[in-house]
């Protein structure tokens, strides 16, 4: 298994390129299963969660096609089968995306259900009670979810989500646009990826308003068609770079991203101390302080409020700020598996419930660590680019999941940081 290799200490410098929202690219490459005509989609990060769901699509008999690495062409033409296999879906649960749109299309669809994941058990409850809104059967027959429209096509109504879901919201938007009639989701989730995939939709003859806040009205058609998209920048790549250039005290101009999209990041960490310009639409230039950073607490919300793919690298960057501070966790019960990480690098934080008291500053040094998901391990990477010495983190098959080339981009702007890998493969793309 891959291992990164960083000597910390070293002030990042320079200039890096955010690359396409990951959860935004993958529901908008579900939504091409929507029609049988060819759907264009730009600015698709080139990362492990991408690549299965191409998979995932090809599988289910679309084409893809590649012209630039970042551009997929989908053509879902000749749809053979309606099924999204364990074998995918435990790689990526973001594969019940498929449910949506399959239903919808074909009235059909059989999705492996999800297993739990290292930051919660996540369920797809509300996913599948919407769909029954809308009129679908749905059994679970060994461990898939099979449902069906019995008439064939879906039947618009309200849906209200007891809970705030992303995917949630996003498989019923695409449920809904081929439905017969009108659907309004209450209570949906108000994600820039929502507003995105909503854009999609739209382009390719969709009827939908309202994405981007609690209620989204859908008018159901009969057809979707070609369309061509691209996708927002990746909001939670801009905001850990921001946290990248604060924890080892450098400066770096973040071009290609989206300041709206993370807006409450970027208010939670001036308020901390770190210095963000806005130097236009699409580019920040983020200074640490000089007077060094002050504890502050968060607590994790739907947005537009804090994100929760934002908590742990937050949580390194406190590691470094004067005083305590609060990290409070609302939308996973198991999503601290990084504390005991940063404990080994020297970090000294509590945890009770779903609250962790972080006490800094507390000065790391490298040591040998794992990650456990995505976000878990972006932190552990931001803690070691500030630790003294050298850090061997493992498992970071975790961070290839959703982060496009970040040795090559942390390297770029003067971090110490190499692969250590057993897969050829992996390397070549990084000389990309
Ligand atoms: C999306 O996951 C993101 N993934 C996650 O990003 C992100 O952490 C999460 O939204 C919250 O912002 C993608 O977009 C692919 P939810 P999702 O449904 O949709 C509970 C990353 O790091 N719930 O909004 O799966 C659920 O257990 C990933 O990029 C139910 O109980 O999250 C959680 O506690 C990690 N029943 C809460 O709701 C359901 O049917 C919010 O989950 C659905 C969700």
């Amino acid at each position: 298994m891959d291992k990164f290799l960083i000597r910390g200490g070293k002030q990042l410098r320079g200039k890096v390129v955010i690359s396409g929202a990951k959860n935004s690219a993958l529901p908008c490459l579900a939504a091409t299963l929507l029609t049988p005509e060819t759907v264009t989609l730009h600015n698709v990060p080139y990362v492990k969660d991408l690549i299965t769901q191409r998979r995932l699509l090809e599988d289910l008999g679309a084409t893809v096609l590649t012209p630039e690495l970042q551009t997929h062409k989908v053509t879902a033409k000749n749809i053979e089968t309606f099924e999204a296999p364990y074998e995918l879906v435990k790689t990526m649960r973001a594969s019940v995306l498929a449910l949506g749109p399959l239903l919808a299309r074909f009235g059909k669809a059989k999705v492996s259900l999800p297993g739990g994941c290292a930051i919660g058990t996540r369920p797809i409850d509300l996913h599948l009670k919407a769909f029954e809104q809308l009129g679908a059967v749905v059994s679970l027959e060994s461990g898939d979810v099979v449902a069906r429209a019995p008439k064939g096509r879906l039947i618009g109504s309200d849906v209200n989500f007891e809970k705030v879901t992303v995917t949630g919201t996003e498989n019923v938007m695409m449920a809904a646009v081929l439905a017969k009639g009108k659907t309004t989701i209450h209570n949906a989730a108000c994600e820039p990826e929502i507003e995105d995939l909503a854009e999609l939709l739209n382009k390719m003859g969709a009827r939908l308003k309202g994405a981007g806040t609690p209620t989204i009205e859908i008018e159901g058609v009969e057809g979707l068609y070609s369309a061509e998209h691209t996708i927002i920048p990746d909001r939670i790549e801009t905001g850990t770079f921001i946290v990248a250039a604060a924890i080892t005290g450098g400066e770096l101009e973040i071009t290609h991203c989206q300041p709206n999209h993370l807006r409450a990041v970027i208010e939670k960490l001036r308020e901390t101390g770190v210095e963000i310009e806005e130097i236009s639409q699409s580019s920040l230039l983020v200074k640490c302080c000089a007077k060094g950073l002050n504890g502050k607490d968060v607590t994790t919300e739907p947005h537009p409020h804090f994100p929760t793919d934002m908590q742990a690298q937050y949580m390194a960057l406190m590691t470094q700020a004067t005083g305590q501070s609060i990290v409070t966790e609302t939308i996973f019960e198991n999503r601290f598996m990084h504390v005991s990480e940063l404990f080994r690098m020297g970090a000294n934080i509590q945890v009770s419930g779903n609250t962790a008291v972080v006490h800094g500053k507390t000065p790391l040094s490298g040591a040998p660590v794992q990650a456990s998901d995505l976000r878990a391990s972006a932190s552990l990477v931001l803690a070691a680019l500030s630790a003294e010495g050298e850090t061997l983190i493992d498992r970071v098959y975790h961070i290839d999941r959703g982060y496009e080339n970040i040795v090559k981009k942390l390297s770029s702007v003067g971090a110490d940081i190499q692969r250590i890998t057993d897969n050829l493969a992996m390397t070549a793309e990084e000389n990309i």
